[in-house]
């Protein structure tokens, strides 16, 4: 399969999986609309064209809590990377560290915190959720601190699972989701060679470390819905905010009232973001709650943003509508799915091109020149 464009790693990632990982990653949760929306909003958003302004010199790159990115755009934190492709974090890291973009370790990853660390020079940012177990949250900050990590994203939009019909129907979930889940890697050996038997262990490094026992992936759904908590407030964050000295961003705020409100926390940095969809369906696209929450807050603290994010084009979309740095999740999954650190590699490289392209054709030569003014509010 020709792969030209990032969308193309969605069709291969399909054909090389196993049916439950990719409907784990590509799914959302109940009817899929947030999900549709995330996309469809985000592609929406017109480009205001300016042409014959000398665009020979452009720089993508920008600064983030004293660290420099060579772009806009971090990889975001998700669960079981290291099921998409042999040591999924690792390789995932390696792309992120050479191409000057951070790299966010799930809480949920396969590979624990000092693996993936170790493994690159860029310290990673890593990602924490409320979790029942306080001694576990405990012990993974105290592990993410020794392996230098500084950037901790806290995640706050899952206290409790949203419903992902499509792990039922795959085998992800569900009473007869282990025997399927085996059938499933039988009929995709490439993945069952490379992945299934060559990437072990395949647990939930950061709790196995923690529990100092493998945590099998056998119900991984069970297992989230079983361990996050709903009584999760902003109280509950106040010892992580003392406990923690680097920056502190919270993840996953989707309203300006919120924003506000980790802003009087003393939050560094928000992600916007629906969770890809995959939490409550019905709320806002990212490309419609991101404008607003940017009114509200911006300059009090750094604004990233994701969902829907699927080529350059939708960064430069992001910034301009006032994030001052993209998050991508799916994107990178499927590149990852498909040809490990190289296939992340080269999707960086696109998103690259395709954002030095849309700043030469909007006149932006700086990432602090895409605003409000380089869009276009009825482009169609
Ligand atoms: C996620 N996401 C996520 N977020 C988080 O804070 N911790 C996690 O462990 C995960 N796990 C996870 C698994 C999979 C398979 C996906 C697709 C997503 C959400 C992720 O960080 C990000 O918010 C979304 O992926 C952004 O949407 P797009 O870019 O995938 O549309
Ligand atoms: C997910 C969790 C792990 O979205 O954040 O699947």
């Amino acid at each position: 399969m020709i792969i030209s464009a990032p969308t193309d790693y969605r069709q291969a990632a399909k054909r090389r999986l196993p049916p439950f990982l990719f409907h784990y990653a590509d799914g959302g949760s109940y009817a899929e609309r947030t999900l549709r929306r995330n996309v469809e909003d985000l592609a929406d958003i017109g480009l205001r064209q300016r042409v014959l302004k000398d665009m020979s010199s452009l720089s993508l790159e920008t600064e983030l809590f004293g660290e420099k990115l060579s772009m806009p755009v971090a990889l975001a934190p998700v669960g079981l990377t290291g099921m998409y492709a042999k040591r999924g974090e690792v390789q995932a890291a390696r792309a992120a560290t050479k191409k000057g973009i951070p790299f966010t370790l799930s809480t949920v990853s396969v590979c624990p915190i000092a693996e993936v660390a170790g493994a690159v020079e860029r310290p990673i940012w890593f990602q924490l959720y409320v979790l029942k177990d306080r001694g576990f949250m405990k012990h993974v900050l105290e592990r993410a601190k020794e392996a230098g990590v500084k950037t901790l994203v806290f995640t706050v939009d899952m206290p409790v699972p949203g419903a992902r019909y499509r792990d039922a129907h795959s085998g992800m979930s569900g009473k007869h989701g282990p025997m399927r889940r085996v059938l499933q890697a039988a009929m995709h050996p490439l993945w069952a060679w490379d992945v299934g038997l060559n990437g072990r262990p395949h647990d939930l490094g950061n709790v196995s470390d923690y529990r100092g026992q493998p945590t099998e992936l056998e119900d991984y759904i069970a297992w989230l819905g079983d361990n996050f908590d709903p009584a999760i407030s902003w109280k509950d964050l106040e010892w992580i905010r003392e406990f923690w000295d680097g920056p502190m961003i919270i993840k996953g705020i989707l309203d300006p009232e919120d924003a506000r409100d980790a802003v009087r926390f003393g939050a560094d940095g928000i992600v916007v973001s629906n969770h890809g969809g995959r939490q409550l369906d019905g709320v806002p696209s990212t490309a419609r709650a991101l404008p607003a929450i940017a009114d509200a807050v911006k300059g009090d603290l750094k604004i990233l943003a994701d969902s829907g994010v699927r080529n350059g084009l939708d960064v430069v979309r992001m910034i301009a509508m006032g994030a001052d740095t993209a998050l991508i999740g799916r994107a990178f999954i499927y590149a990852l799915a498909t040809s490990g650190e190289s296939g992340v590699s080269h999707l960086l490289e696109l998103f690259e091109k395709e954002m030095r392209v849309a700043m030469t054709l909007t006149g932006a030569r700086s990432i602090a020149d895409l605003t409000q003014d380089s869009l276009v509010s009825e482009a169609w």
